[in-house]
């Protein structure tokens, strides 16, 4: 069975969705900023602190391609995986790539509230992420095999639609 390859800004719901896709239909969820943290033993706003974005970039890199031994899993990317170019040759050769896209509202509210995603701190307003996810929309759009809009949709409802969309593609690897 393939994989699943959630992408998308940060706050579209990638850790959302791949739960929503562990609890419906018991596929296994690999949280990548999770594992990376867990690899490491630090949070992800202790590496970039400590040891810098490209570091955690490069670790980012290096799980993907771990992964790809795996099979019937969700992936739940950090949003800024895709913007690699050999991130995104990575990340077919795992599975269907689905980029989970929302309006910078949408985004804004979902992250507001949280201190774990330092490119955001201190730059929670719509003006800033209006303007990253603008200079993020054409690799979310060339990495993905798939685009489903989040906005004012639940959970199950996107894991649905994402099933229909791949029975359609001749792509179904879940149900
Ligand atoms: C990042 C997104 C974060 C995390 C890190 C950098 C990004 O993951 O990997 O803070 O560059 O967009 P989420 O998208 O899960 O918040």
């Amino acid at each position: 069975m393939k994989n699943i390859v959630l992408i998308g800004f940060m706050g579209a719901g990638k850790s959302t969705v791949a739960e929503a896709f562990h609890r419906t239909r018991g596929m296994e969820v690999v949280e990548m900023d999770a594992r990376i943290a867990e690899n490491e033993g630090m949070t992800i706003p202790e590496i970039f602190r400590e040891k810098g974005e490209p570091y955690f970039r490069d670790l980012e890199t290096g799980l993907l391609v771990e992964l790809q031994k795996q099979e019937n899993v969700v992936i739940s990317c950090g949003g800024g995986v895709p913007l690699r170019e050999r991130n995104v040759a990575e990340m077919k050769k795992n599975g269907t790539v689905i980029w989970l896209a929302a309006s910078a509202r949408t985004i804004l509210e979902r992250v507001k509230d949280s201190h774990d995603r330092p490119l955001l701190e201190g730059n929670k307003n719509l003006a800033y992420i209006e303007n990253m996810l603008e200079s993020r929309r054409e690799k979310y759009e060339a990495a993905a095999d798939l685009i489903i809009w989040t906005d004012g949709k639940t959970a199950e409802q996107i894991c649905e639609e994402i099933v229909e969309q791949m029975k359609r593609q001749g792509g179904l690897c879940v149900g």
